[in-house]
């Protein structure tokens, strides 16, 4: 199954339940391995990152059970601090297992994440915050081992708020003696997330959601049950679904303030957004009008990771939008794709200008990246006639049931 065929013009409308986020499970697993013990993770959702999550679980020795949404971990055993090529290359992401594995067994290996579709992806921050803090770095033919015999507490200032080396130092230091301040840190709710996770097993995190992190280290944490929170950005998809195919839709177990500058951009477009506790309702029958700019910032700006997903939506909104992407270098590759569709978009290195049209027509395109294959998707729903997407595994690396969910609210999606 490698493609989905899409028939445009459908209207959306119905409820949908917004799945676990895939930015908090992965941190949140990897962090059972940082204490002996079963630890029961619920609400994780059915999403190939997270298939890849449990091989190297298993692959460092953890006994790893799953019962639908619900992932237990037995971390007793972990036998292996060594993280092989294959599954590095399958998710890059897999760096955070770096902080945990360090924090466990005070040593970690895996090889160079290297490049992936959205850029260079460098983890130089990780590895400078690591070396801060006492870690002793050995990179040799594309492996970095990292050592750790005294750790050193104390202040790091990320050069910039990268969320995955906030995460690998709250998991390295929790459990290293001493206060370990982190300055310019991430502000992303999945940060949040995982300072609570690693509170609930013992740990002392002050300051997530804040730019200063505050950790002070204890002498042992335990096994804990907890749920991850609700995907913001497959609720963002959602919303731009809706504005692109002029549905309507209610979206059930929502964070409604980590959605605020997603709820800001689709307001000042006219779409008739509603909110109530974890809910959001959106309305949009009939073509919005394009926003004159946004750009991607960390949190809580507006995401990257919503940001291909907002340019098929503004495709066929009337006006002239402008978006910049301040976070990664390669995130316009979508918007080639787009074009085979009728969309009058122009490039000019991290800015996109897009020329809203009537309407989209039906093309065989190729997703470039998970986020670029369901802003394919919403383009296609919202086209005239009939789509080919290619290359659907990015998809469903962050999407669970992607096409379920949009034929259970109208959509005509198959896969073949
Ligand atoms: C996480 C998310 C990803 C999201 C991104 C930004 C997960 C699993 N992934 O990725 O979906 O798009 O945050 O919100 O949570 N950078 C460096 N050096 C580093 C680290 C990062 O230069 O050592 C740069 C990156 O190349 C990028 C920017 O900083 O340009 C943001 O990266 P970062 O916040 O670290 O993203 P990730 O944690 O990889």
């Amino acid at each position: 199954m490698s493609k989905y065929i899409i028939r445009g013009g459908e209207p959306l409308s119905g409820e949908v339940s917004v799945q676990g986020a895939k930015n908090s499970v992965l941190p949140i697993l990897a962090a059972t391995v940082i204490t002996s013990g079963k630890s029961i993770v619920h609400n994780c959702p059915n999403i190939k990152d997270v298939e890849i999550t449990i091989e190297i679980l298993k692959c460092l020795g953890c006994k790893v059970e799953r019962q639908k949404n619900t992932i237990i971990v037995d971390a007793t055993n972990i036998t292996n601090y060594y993280i092989p090529q294959s599954l590095m290359n399958k998710m890059r992401s897999s760096v955070i297992f770096m902080g945990a594995i360090l924090a466990r067994l005070n040593i970690a290996k895996c090889s160079y994440p290297g490049g992936c579709e959205l850029g260079a992806r460098p983890i130089n921050l990780h590895l400078k915050s690591f070396r801060h803090l006492g870690v002793k770095i050995k990179e040799t033919h594309g492996y970095i081992t990292c050592e750790l015999s005294k750790y050193k507490p104390g202040k790091i200032n990320l050069d910039f708020p990268s969320v995955g080396a906030t995460e690998n130092i709250m998991l390295v230091s929790s459990l290293q003696k001493g206060r370990t301040t982190i300055v310019n840190a991430a502000r992303e709710p999945e940060i949040v997330d995982l300072q609570d996770f690693l509170n609930s097993m013992g740990a002392k995190i002050s300051g997530g959601g804040s730019s200063t992190i505050e950790i002070e280290g204890v002498e042992s944490l335990s096994p804990v049950e907890r749920n991850v929170i609700p995907d913001r950005i497959m609720a963002a998809t959602m919303m731009f679904m809706i504005a692109a195919t002029k549905g309507e839709l209610t979206l059930k177990n929502v964070n409604v303030s980590h959605l605020d500058s997603v709820i800001s951009v689709l307001g000042e477009c006219g779409a008739n957004i509603l909110t109530e506790n974890n809910k959001i309702h959106i309305k949009c029958p009939e073509r919005l009008k394009a926003i004159d700019i946004v750009q991607t910032m960390p949190y809580p700006g507006f995401p990257t990771d919503a940001q291909s997903q907002l340019i098929a939506a503004l495709c066929t909104m009337k006006g002239t939008a402008i978006v910049k992407e301040t976070i990664f270098e390669n995130r316009f590759n979508t918007a080639v794709e787009l074009t085979k569709m009728g969309a009058d978009i122009t490039l000019n290195d991290r800015v996109a200008v897009i020329k809203g049209v009537k309407s989209l027509h039906g093309a065989n395109v190729k997703a470039p990246d998970l986020r670029g294959g369901a802003a394919l998707v919403i383009a296609a729903l919202g086209a005239e006639g009939d789509s080919e997407i290619d290359n659907i595994y990015f998809i469903d690396r962050g999407y669970e049931n992607f096409d379920g969910t949009i034929r259970s609210i109208g959509g005509n999606i198959k896969k073949a």
